[in-house]
């Protein structure tokens, strides 16, 4: 099978060569994310010739303790090409234990990279990836900076690759954000939400603005609601610790839901420019208020999942997961009505919704078109009658498909709704890239659309806090929902007007 990326790439764009330096390199991300994709990149001849990786940690290995361990995650999580192509570069993947708060740490690390650039003809260009936990994102970037490693020369590049969760609110975020401008400016900096990876994430914008049929209707004159869903049936995957404290919320909802949202609602960009694609989504952004507790009360449904049956097998409920408390308000489902005041969106909410342990794992956006203003055939009900929607399968299954009515053979004059389909597979007979794959590449060449810039990111946080804030004046536990369902009833009156849920 083909790469997608590979023919895009090879006709078009090919990275500089570089040194990518992995903090936190002994960590789950760069095992099962980060080198399998660009082992797979290697493989489809996209990385630049003398690419190499410093992998950066505080554990005492040698190079080879951290060839070995890569070596099984690349074969476990990339597959066999991204196995044999890991064989033919091990070497260029090495090791330096090093403290994220000690400077001479930074000092070893600097010369290493100047040595290579001798030796690997890297020319000084450097790609630092922040894949720690938050906790050291302050000490490494202070470092990189007092070290004089973020500073571009002329034709050379240094670029910060940041990891989610970028902040836990709008305050933290906003510090990190200085903290990072303290070093980098803001082309240099390329915070990561995989979401913006997705081809079919993507593909929101090409259906939009390289088709003429859509747009003119793209508006609230026919479009009665949006429904974007990110629907998981997995759990909480040990990570109790940390879903305490993030919440569906935070997990999902700041970044990824909030992201596809403005893909969806924002205006045409001028260009396919970075930043005036990303002027477009932060405009949307902006024109969401910040909930009152009142609103949050009538506009959000929050819920956790209890035990429950889930692909054929029992499972925990929230609270029986490990360390989680017994007595845990976090939520693992919420649903949210999101107003957009602008003159395209005023009267067309757009209804979020993310969660853990529900029926099945699906990724969609659903735009429900309005229904016909006039109806031709007294026998056929207008409320009877499906709106026409337009569905964006983003995972699995990925595709786009509209449903419409169409009149049911006989003699009798019956409409029902059915379905025209396009599907990737079928379409283009090539695997997708991982999301990884792609921002990898791009933060190598320098592209930074599909990354969120540094307003994008408070201004989600400013409207998640707002509902974090509703949440706790109002004081109250989140539902319970039983694992394996559509999340709590209440999800539906959300979404008023006799509108419910898909249930994919
Ligand atoms: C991550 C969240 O950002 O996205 C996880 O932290 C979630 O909780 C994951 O499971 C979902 O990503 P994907 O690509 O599997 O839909």
């Amino acid at each position: 099978m083909t790469n997608p990326l590979a023919d895009e790439l090879t006709t078009t764009r090919r990275p500089r060569p570089c040194v990518l330096v992995i903090f936190g390199a002994t960590g789950d991300l760069t095992h099962r994310k980060l080198v399998p994709s660009l082992m797979r990149l290697a493989h489809d001849g996209l990385l630049p010739p003398g690419f190499s990786v410093i992998g950066f940690a505080r554990r005492p290995w040698s190079n080879e303790d951290f060839r070995r361990g890569l070596t099984e995650a690349v074969a476990r999580h990339g597959g066999d090409e991204a196995a044999i192509a890991f064989t033919q570069q091990a070497r260029s993947f090495e090791f330096l234990q090093g403290t994220f708060d000690d400077a001479e740490s930074y000092a070893r690390l600097k010369s290493r990279l100047e040595e290579l650039d001798v030796e690997r003809d890297t020319s000084g260009n450097r790609v630092f990836y922040l894949a720690t936990p938050p906790s050291s994102y302050a000490a490494i970037l202070a470092h990189l900076e007092s070290s004089g490693l973020s500073a571009e020369r002329e034709h050379t590049f240094a670029r910060v690759i940041v990891e989610k969760p970028f902040g836990h609110d709008f305050a933290s975020a906003r510090a990190l954000n200085q903290q990072v401008a303290r070093g980098f400016r803001e082309h240099q900096v390329f915070r990561i939400d995989h979401y913006l990876g997705k081809e079919t994430v993507q593909n929101i914008v090409a259906l939009r603005f390289a088709n003429g049929i859509f747009e003119p209707l793209w508006n609230e004159k026919f479009v009665d609601h949006v429904q974007i869903t990110v629907a998981e049936s997995i759990g909480i995957e040990g990570r109790g610790k940390y879903f305490e404290e993030s919440g569906i919320i935070r997990d999902m909802i700041q970044n990824h839901l909030l992201q596809v949202m403005t893909l969806v609602a924002m205006e045409p960009p001028v260009s396919s420019d970075a930043n005036a694609i990303r002027d477009e989504k932060v405009k949307v952004l902006r024109a969401i208020r910040s909930l009152t507790p009142e609103a949050v009360a009538q506009r959000t449904v929050r819920g956790q999942y209890g035990r429950g049956f889930v692909q054929g097998r029992d499972v925990p409920g929230y609270r029986e997961e490990p360390d989680v408390a017994q007595d845990s308000r976090t939520e693992t489902y919420a649903a949210i009505r999101i107003n957009v005041d602008n003159w395209r969106w005023a009267n067309t909410p757009f209804f979020l919704r993310a969660g853990k342990r529900l029926a099945r794992r699906v990724t969609e956006i659903a735009i429900h078109f309005k229904r016909p203003p006039h109806l031709l055939y007294g026998n056929v009900h207008r409320r009877s009658l499906e709106s026409n929607v337009l569905l964006i399968r983003v995972q699995p299954d990925e595709g786009i498909s509209l449903r419409f009515g169409a009149k049911v053979p006989g003699p009798d004059f019956k409409i029902r709704g059915v379905r025209m389909d396009f599907d990737y597979g079928s379409a283009f007979g090539s695997q997708t890239a991982d999301a990884y794959e792609r921002l990898l590449l791009d933060a190598m060449l320098g592209d930074t659309t599909l990354f969120a810039r540094r307003d994008e990111v408070e201004e989600a946080w400013r409207i998640v806090d707002s509902i974090v804030a509703g949440w706790s004046a109002a004081g109250s536990a989140p539902l319970a929902y039983e694992a394996g369902t559509w999340g709590p009833d209440a999800g539906d009156a959300l979404l008023g007007d006799g509108r419910t849920w898909r249930r994919p």
